[in-house]
């Protein structure tokens, strides 16, 4: 055989040994994770699975720009690993079958259905995985929840893996992953921690070790957290809710920022000096987006209103409540300035992503920032450097506000930011791309109808240059 494993010394010198791993679910965690984790140690055969066929192919695509998801350095991870011990296939059962360790790394979107609609995890993605691993497995297996899962997920899990007769053992790990999307390959390098929580029986423990040896490879030992379940699964929630409290809480300033004459920017490097409250997650913005924070909370909201907590569900709604103002306040903000009305003008959207340096768009704040102006009838012009016109179309056909006919009037998308912009009254930064701060900005005065306005939804532009110019230039909590 190739391939050795990698052998987890016991106390009793027993050793477990993975030689095989699989992972159920190749998107944005799936796909990253299971890459560095094959990259890091060749003696492993990693095969990442999922249902979607058009995605497994974008991921052994030769062309390795035609990956499914954008992250720097993604590519040259994957073009070292691939074919050589990681692997990407539809083969469920046959990954499942193989391994001795298995992470379900599938969605967990927030319900959009029967109780709990809008707000609980939908967990019928992960619940389906552990079924399918109970009518698979024919040898003992550790199960890893990668996804993102309400505290006491893995009762249910343990349950249906029980329960299934063959006399196979289960171990339940959880080992919530905590990459942002953008810096995934970085996150995943050199983690700030990486946490293992499992059983505190014997093999329990077996098994938590087993994990940790595979991250020892290259996470040095007292970054790696091991914990109870109940515990691992709890922070990963609360890690989301204090990240996202952060920035709803600097945006939640920047109203108070523009009626004051004070700068949002000077205030949050003031406090962030502190060392009590730091310097990273103070950034004001156009509101937060992406596909956790939000479920994620209202997942947390849930789960404490279901216990009676309404206190602390309301505490966590409120940073929600104060995401959504933003957003609104942004589009609002936008009509007031250009006269009170925006009807057929056309308003030159930088960005879609939900942030720089991905071309993921969930819960991005363009799409709920087109619809409201959308609703005013302008029309929306838009350039970003990742995201294709399919996905901007969909994002927004996905609110059903009006007919794809009617969206596609109004939505106009450009792959030259120049071309995007020429025309318009108005243009708005909505994501934070790099890019846009080297613009020809006095090629792009030139195209546009005057007075010409600038909205800054990231304060990245330098609002002098801009004024020199001639722009009007609206930044936020200025
Ligand atoms: P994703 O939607 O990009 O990928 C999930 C994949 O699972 C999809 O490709 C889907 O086809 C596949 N899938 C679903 N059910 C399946 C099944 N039964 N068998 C095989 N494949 C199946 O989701 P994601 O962004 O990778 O998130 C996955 C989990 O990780 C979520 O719980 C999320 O909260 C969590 N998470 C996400 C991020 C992030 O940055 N996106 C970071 C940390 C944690
Ligand atoms: C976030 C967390 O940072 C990860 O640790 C976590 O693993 C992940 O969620 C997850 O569970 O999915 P991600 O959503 O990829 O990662 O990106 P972030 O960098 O956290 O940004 C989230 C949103 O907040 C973006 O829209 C970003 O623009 C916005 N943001 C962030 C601000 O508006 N201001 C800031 O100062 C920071």
């Amino acid at each position: 055989m190739l391939l050795n494993g990698i052998g987890n010394s016991l106390k009793n010198n027993q050793k477990m040994s993975i030689n095989t791993i699989c992972c159920i679910g190749a998107g944005y965690v799936g796909g990253p994770t299971m890459s560095v984790i094959a990259q890091k140690i060749p003696s492993v055969k990693v095969i990442v699975v999922d249902v979607n066929q058009a995605r497994i192919d974008a991921w052994n695509s030769e062309n390795l720009d035609e990956l499914p998801i954008f992250e720097p350095g993604l590519d040259a991870v994957v073009s070292e690993a691939r074919g050589r011990n990681l692997f990407f296939s539809t083969d469920v059962e046959g990954a499942i079958h193989e391994a001795d360790m298995i992470f379900i790394s599938v969605n967990t979107p927030t319900k959009t259905y029967g109780d709990g609609k809008g707000m609980a995890a939908d967990l019928q993605y992960v619940e389906l995985c552990a079924r399918q691993i109970a009518k698979i497995a024919t040898s003992d297996k550790i199960v890893v929840e990668k996804s993102t899962l309400p505290v006491k997920t893995a009762e249910a899990i343990k349950d249906i893996l029980e329960n299934t007769g063959t006399g196979v053992n289960f171990e339940i790990l959880s080992n919530p992953e905590f990459l942002a999307e953008g810096t995934a390959v970085q996150d995943l390098e050199t983690p700030d921690r990486v946490l293992i929580g499992g059983d505190q029986t014997e093999s329990g423990l077996k098994a938590i070790q087993a994990l940790v040896n595979i991250y020892a490879t290259w996470v040095p030992k007292n970054q790696i957290i091991t914990t109870n379940l109940w515990s691992s699964e709890l922070s990963k929630l609360t890690a989301n809710a204090f990240l996202a409290q952060r920035v709803s809480s600097i945006n939640a300033l920047t109203e108070l920022c523009e009626s004051t004459g004070a700068n949002i920017d000077d205030v949050a490097k003031a406090i962030g000096t502190d060392s009590r409250i730091g310097p990273k997650f103070l950034k004001a913005s156009v509101g937060f987006g992406g596909s956790c924070f939000q479920k994620d909370i209202l997942n947390l909201v849930y789960i404490c209103k279901s216990l009676g907590l309404d206190e602390a569900a309301d505490y966590w709604e409120q940073v929600i409540i104060m995401n959504n103002h933003q957003r609104s306040r942004f589009a609002k903000q936008i009509v007031t300035s250009l006269y009170g009305t925006v009807a057929m003008k056309k308003i030159g959207f930088l960005g879609w992503a939900f942030k720089k340096d991905t071309n993921d768009t969930r819960e991005s704040a363009a799409i709920y920032i087109a619809d409201k102006l959308i609703d005013e009838h302008a029309q929306i012009q838009v350039y970003d450097p990742k995201v294709t016109a399919v996905r901007m179309h969909s994002d927004l056909n996905a609110l059903n506000s009006r007919t794809e006919a009617e969206n596609s009037k109004f939505l106009e998308i450009h792959n030259n930011p120049y071309k995007a912009l020429e025309g318009t009254h108005a243009l708005a930064v909505i994501t934070e791309w790099d890019e846009f701060k080297a613009y020809d900005w006095q090629k792009i005065y030139d195209g546009m109808l005057k007075p010409a306005f600038i909205f800054d939804g990231r304060n990245i532009l330098n609002q002098k240059m801009l004024e020199s110019i001639g722009f009007i230039y609206k930044a936020i909590g200025r």
